[in-house]
């Protein structure tokens, strides 16, 4: 970028919080996962842009929002390479990398369709693992079938 365009290129925020280093291709996956296109508050997002570290890159920046647990280990399930970003008062207040969890419980449905989760009013409980192949897979507390990336379907 030259000197001349300092500016950011998707506009700052006064408070809330930035998920950077986004895989472009999981952008609008993630705003849909934390219910962002159904919010009320500001909402911003860039993809296809440029990052020296990754080539390209995509981010979202949310307004007056400042997320728990639970969110932080979905969007770690969908991109994992993601920054959280805390601003407070136009500052980076805080900034972390998302850590995909051990134990992945009650946001994810499991892929068994005669599993008791999906029976009945029971949450549902995952043990995180890697395949031979490197592949990201959950396996089931109850029924022990393993529900693989592309199949992970947030409640
Ligand atoms: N940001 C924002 N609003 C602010 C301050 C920062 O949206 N009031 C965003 C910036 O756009 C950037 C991120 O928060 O995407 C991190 O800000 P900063 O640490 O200042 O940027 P960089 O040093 O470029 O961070 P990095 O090199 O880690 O990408
Ligand atoms: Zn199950």
């Amino acid at each position: 970028m030259s000197d001349k365009r300092k500016e950011l290129i998707v506009s700052a925020i006064s408070n809330g919080t930035v998920i950077d280093h986004i895989p472009t291709e999981t952008v609008f996956q993630v705003i849909k996962i934390l219910g962002l296109n159904k919010t009320k508050n500001q909402v911003y997002f860039g993809i296809n842009l440029e990052s020296k570290k990754y080539g390209s890159k995509g981010i979202i920046k949310i307004s007056d929002k400042y997320f728990e647990t639970e969110e932080i280990n979905k969007i770690a399930l969908v991109a994992p390479s993601a920054t959280l970003i805390e601003i407070h008062d136009y500052e980076v207040f805080k900034k972390s990398s998302v850590r995909i969890p051990q134990n992945v419980n009650k946001i994810v449905k499991c892929f068994n369709p005669n599993c008791i989760t999906n029976k009945e009013d029971v949450d549902t409980k995952f043990e995180v693992f890697y395949d031979e192949s490197g592949s990201l897979k959950l396996s089931c507390h109850y029924c022990e079938k393993n529900t693989s990336k592309e199949n992970i379907v947030f409640i």
